[in-house]
């Protein structure tokens, strides 16, 4: 790529520097470190990280995941090694390897403290450039209803996440939430820089044969090409209700479908299921976002973040 097809592609998300807008999405590279190519891993915006909890999760029963015409289903049960081991291995990998790739942390928790705790413990730890917090997992300390779902868990998570970190921090919704609009703004009133829209969709794939679920956690997260149109449709909607950054998430296989996202207000892009399918994948959506700034003049894709046009 030219300096100027570069230029064309970088764009600031919530005051991070992208060299382009094409992230991986949480949980589907790992921590970078297991990406055979890591110069390709640097040609991306940037790494969303695994889920990190406090303490080690050993995650869900196999099978985790299984394939549908529309895409995949998960439960990996968020498995992670737990925040010690990622301050004292992966974060200084990332470090060391990436010269202009930015890395956000995802981080869960079973409870509300549990997001500033694994924050704390890792602020002062380089290799990262901010946090994604994942509320589409249960309070379990609160009879398990999502942390996304409860407007007061919602702003109590954040208010103590932002108390413990000034680095940016973006909150990753369902798409299940009744009122995304309204979420994002507790989220933004209580500190958050931006969003992350969306997670996955709550769903079961049946194994005919077996009469069971396909997979061994019985339900599981959608993601893939079926999740593409929700996605797209929570960001138009946080977008014209917030103005404020976000990352656009599911669905996307091409640099089109990366487009419908910031056409509908979304200033960068992680990509899931379709890295996990095919590695070389984000960044043939990179040269494919390229192409069509050339093709159509654009000088910079800051220009096309929220340029939808409503029907009249
Ligand atoms: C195998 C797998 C693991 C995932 N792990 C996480 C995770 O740890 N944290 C998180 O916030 N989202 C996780 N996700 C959700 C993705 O980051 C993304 O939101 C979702 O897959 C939709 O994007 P896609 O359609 O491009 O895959 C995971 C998804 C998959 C498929």
């Amino acid at each position: 790529m030219s300096d100027r097809d570069s230029a064309a592609l970088a764009v600031s998300l919530g005051g991070i520097a992208l060299q382009n807008p094409v992230w991986l999405a949480a949980g589907t590279a790992a921590y970078g470190d297991e990406l055979d190519e890591v110069a390709t891993l640097d040609a991306l915006g940037g790494i969303v990280t695994k889920a990190v909890s406090l303490d080690v999760r050993k995650g869900a029963p196999a099978p985790r995941v299984a394939e549908f015409p529309g895409g995949m289903i998960n439960a990996i049960g968020l498995a992670n090694p737990g925040v010690e081991e990622v301050r004292r291995t992966h974060l200084p990998w990332l470090a060391r390897s990436l010269s202009r790739a930015r890395v956000l942390v995802n981080v869960v928790g079973n409870a509300i403290e549990d997001f500033a705790r694994v924050i704390a413990r890792l602020d002062d730890a380089p290799g990262k450039d901010g946090y994604e917090l994942n509320v589409s997992c249960p309070n379990v300390k609160a009879g398990g209803m999502e942390f996304g779902a409860d407007p007061s868990a919602l702003a109590e998570v954040v208010r103590r996440a932002r108390a413990e970190t000034s680095a940016p921090i973006f909150v990753k919704l369902s798409p299940t939430l009744v009122d995304t609009a309204g979420a994002a703004r507790i989220v933004l009133e209580n500190g958050a820089t931006g969003l992350t829209l969306v997670n996955t969709f709550p769903g079961m794939v049946v194994d005919v044969a077996r009469r069971r679920p396909a997979l061994g956690f019985g339900t599981g997260g959608v993601s893939g090409p079926a999740l593409l149109p929700i996605g797209v449709l929570a960001t138009w909607k946080v977008w014209k209700a917030t103005r404020a950054p976000i990352i656009g998430v599911g669905g996307i296989t091409t640099a089109e479908d990366a487009l419908q996202y910031l056409i509908a207000g979304a200033q960068a892009v992680a990509m899931g299921t379709a890295g996990l399918r095919d590695p070389r994948q984000p960044a043939r959506v990179v040269r494919g976002l390229d192409e069509w700034c050339q093709r159509y003049g654009v000088r910079s894709l800051t220009e096309i973040t929220g340029s939808l046009e409503w029907p009249a």
